[in-house]
C-alpha cells in the first residue's frame, strides 16, 4: 500500500495534507509514504523531516502519485493534476464540490475514487475527522489576531502612568465553531466582547465564555435551529428587526468579526453599507464569510478595503492557511483518523467498506462515475 502526499498546485494554498507525525502513523500501519519534494515547505515542514519520519521524497507529482493507491491533498486535484494519478487511486481532500459537477466528472472519468473531508457527518465517532471544525476554529482565532493587527489601538484596558487606555469592544456575529473561538480569543486579549447568532443554543455558549449575547429573541428565533444544529434562513421580518438592533450596537464597536453561514445558501448579509458608515474611523471589520459572498457590504475577497470614513474591511481568503503549520497538523490528523478506517490492518492494504456511513457520506466518485447523490451531473 503506497500513500502519496502531494504539493498543492494552487499557489494560494500553503497547507499540506500530512505532517511527520501522521507519516509515522501511516508507516506503522504498513504503508509506504512518498512525499513530493517541497510539499510541506510553506507549512514549515522541510523534506528532511518527512524523510526522518520514514517517507521517501520524490521530485514530482507524477513520481509521487504514479504508483500510489491513496493520495492525500488539501484541495481538490485540478484537471492538470489528474494525469499523475494511477487509475483506481483513492484521493482524500477538501473537495469543495458544490457547483463543481464538471470537475467531479473529470475526476470520475480519470478512474479516481474521491472523498470529500468536509462532508464528514458531525457525529461523535467522526469528531476527530471534522475538518470544518479544526479549520474554522483556527480561522476564528486568526480573525481576532488579524483584527488586532489592523486596529490602531490596544485591545486590553491598560492603566499606565500616562493615563488609562480603554478596552477594545469586539462584536462577533455568528457563533459557530469560528465565532466561539473568536469570542474566547478576544476575551483572552482583554476586549469587551458581545456576540449574536440566530440559533438560541448559542446564547448560553456566548455567556459561558464571558461575553454578552445580543439578539432579537422572538418566537422565530426560538425555532431557528435545524435538527442538524445549523441556522435556517430567517424571514425578511426577522432580518429587519435584527438589522435595526445590529445597527445601533455596531456603531459603538471597534472590531467586528463576522462568521455567519447557512449551509447551501449564500452568506447572509448582516452589515450594510450604512452600518459600516456609522462606525468610528479606525474600526475594523473582519469578514470570515467572504468566500461565500460575505456578511459585510463592501468586503472584497482577498483584500483589505479602507472606506473613505477610515473603516477597514478585511476579506482575507483561506484564513486557516494564514496559520499554515497549525492548520496542517490538525488537518493531517483529521485525515489520518479517516484514512485509518479505510485500511485493513492485518492485510496492510486499503479495504474500503463502501457501506460504512462515513464512506457513504464523503465518497464523491467511484468506478468512473460521480456516485454522491448531492452532486449528480446535471441532465443536458
Ligand atoms: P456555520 O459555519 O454553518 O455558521 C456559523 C454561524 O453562523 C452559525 O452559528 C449560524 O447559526 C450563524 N448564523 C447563520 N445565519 C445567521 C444570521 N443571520 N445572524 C447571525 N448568525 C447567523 O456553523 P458551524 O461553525 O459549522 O457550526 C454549526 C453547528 O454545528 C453548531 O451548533 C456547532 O456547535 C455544531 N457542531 C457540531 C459538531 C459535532 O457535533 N461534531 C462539530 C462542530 C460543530
Amino acid at each position: 500500500m503506497r500513500i502519496a502526499v502531494l504539493s498543492e498546485a494552487d499557489p494560494a494554498e500553503p497547507r499540506v495534507a500530512a505532517v511527520p507525525e501522521t507519516v509515522k502513523k501511516f508507516k506503522a500501519l504498513g504503508a509506504d509514504v512518498v512525499v513530493q519534494a517541497g510539499a510541506g515547505l510553506k507549512a514549515g515542514v522541510p523534506d528532511a523531516e518527512y524523510e526522518a519520519a520514514g517517507a521517501s521524497i520524490v521530485p514530482s507529482a507524477e513520481a509521487a502519485a504514479g504508483e500510489a493507491d491513496l493520495v492525500l491533498k488539501v484541495r481538490r486535484p485540478g484537471a492538470e493534476e489528474l494525469p499523475a494519478f494511477k487509475k483506481g487511486a483513492v484521493v482524500v481532500a477538501i473537495m469543495d464540490p458544490y457547483g463543481r459537477e464538471a470537475e467531479l466528472k473529470a475526476i470520475a472519468e480519470a478512474g479516481i475514487s474521491a472523498f470529500a473531508m468536509e462532508l464528514m457527518p458531525r457525529i461523535t465517532r467522526a469528531q476527530v475527522m471534522d475538518v470544518l471544525s479544526s479549520q474554522a476554529n483556527l480561522a476564528g482565532y486568526r480573525a481576532v489576531v488579524d483584527g488586532a493587527a489592523e486596529y490602531g489601538r490596544a485591545m486590553p484596558m491598560m492603566m499606565t502612568a500616562a493615563g488609562t487606555v480603554p478596552a477594545a469592544r469586539v462584536f462577533v456575529m455568528g457563533v459557530g465553531v469560528a465565532g466561539l473561538q473568536a469570542i474566547a480569543t478576544a476575551r483572552r486579549m482583554g476586549a469587551v466582547v458581545t456576540a449574536t447568532d440566530v440559533r438560541p443554543a448559542t446564547k448560553e455558549q456566548v455567556e459561558s465564555l464571558g461575553a454578552k449575547f445580543v439578539a432579537v429573541e422572538d418566537d422565530e428565533f426560538k425555532q431557528a435551529e435545524t435538527a442538524g444544529g445549523y441556522a435556517k434562513e430567517m424571514s425578511a421580518e426577522y432580518q429587519k428587526k435584527q438589522s435595526e438592533l445590529v445597527a445601533t450596537h455596531i456603531a459603538k464597536q471597534d472590531i467586528v468579526i463576522t462568521t455567519a453561514l447557512i449551509p447551501g445558501r449564500p452568506a447572509p448579509k448582516l452589515v450594510s453599507e450604512d452600518m459600516v458608515a456609522a462606525m468610528k474611523p479606525g474600526s475594523v471589520l473582519i469578514d470570515l464569510a467572504v468566500e461565500r459572498g460575505g456578511n459585510v457590504a463592501g468586503a472584497k475577497a482577498g483584500e483589505v478595503v479602507t472606506t473613505d470614513k477610515g473603516v477597514k474591511i478585511v476579506g482575507h481568503l483561506n484564513v486557516p492557511g494564514r496559520l499554515a503549520a497549525t492548520a496542517s497538523s490538525l488537518y493531517a490528523r483529521n485525515l489520518f483518523a479517516f484514512v485509518e478506517t479505510l485500511i485493513d490492518k492485518e492485510a496492510k492494504t486499503l479495504a474500503i467498506k463502501w457501506d460504512d456511513e462515513l464512506v457513504k457520506a464523503t465518497n464523491l466518485t467511484r468506478d468512473g462515475d460521480v456516485v454522491h447523490a448531492s452532486f449528480q451531473p446535471k441532465a443536458a
